[in-house]
């Protein structure tokens, strides 16, 4: 960390939320390759908007084209990729956005950095654990990954060569059972439940 830095204070959240009458929070979907985090995300953000829940996702895929263009797949990398994307969530939600984050997330550890940073700042942070088993994964294999990572022509595929730690108490698990409308109806009545959207 640099140092001869200092905090400069600015606007609390509360009077952010005041002012654009929206609560700010992270959505954070954890799952396998092909889980299908992307697809309900999308759905998500678009039912949010819909009703005007000022939203917006942040994709695993989609940022390591920009942001993340500099990292890969080792655990170090993998650290680095959710601890950013936990910054910029924490962020989007301080700013009383919606951010939806979709990423494997696979290490129990790095969820939990993103956690602790939400709460430290008195953010609320649902994290999805989309449940679906490695072989429903493979089978659907949309990119063709799993293919390439069996003929071991990805190295650290997660699920198969690189470990995917499960959440141990997520705020919400959906299954590969539900579709995607149930999905993003679970998540909202969630949300709902606890006072988190209008
Ligand atoms: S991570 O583990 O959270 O840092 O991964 P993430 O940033 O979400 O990126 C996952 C997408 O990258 C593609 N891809 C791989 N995934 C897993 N392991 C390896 N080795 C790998 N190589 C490329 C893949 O398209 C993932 O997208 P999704 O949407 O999850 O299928």
């Amino acid at each position: 960390m640099a140092t001869n830095i200092t905090w400069h204070p600015g606007l609390t959240h509360t009077e952010r939320s005041e002012l654009t009458k929206q609560k700010g929070l992270t959505i954070w979907f954890t799952g396998l390759s092909a889980s299908g985090k992307s697809t309900i995300a999308t759905a998500l953000e678009q039912v949010l908007l819909q009703h005007q829940v000022i939203s917006y996702r942040l994709d695993g895929d989609n940022i390591r084209f920009g942001l993340n263009k500099n990292l890969g797949f080792s655990a170090t990398d993998r650290e680095e990729n959710i601890r950013r994307i936990g910054e910029v969530s924490k962020l989007f939600a301080d700013s009383t956005l919606v951010a939806i984050t979709s990423f494997i997330s696979p290490y129990k550890s790095d969820r939990d950095e993103a956690r602790k940073l939400h709460n430290e700042a008195g953010l609320p942070f649902v994290e999805v654990f989309v449940d679906v088993p490695v072989e429903v994964a493979e089978q659907r294999d949309p990119k063709g990954l799993y293919k390439k990572a069996r003929a071991g022509e990805i190295k650290e595929f997660t699920g198969i060569s690189a470990p995917y730690e499960k959440p141990v108490n997520p705020e919400i698990t959906l299954t590969h059972t539900q579709s995607v409308e149930e999905s993003v109806n679970a998540v909202i009545e969630y949300l709902k439940s606890k006072s988190l959207v209008n």
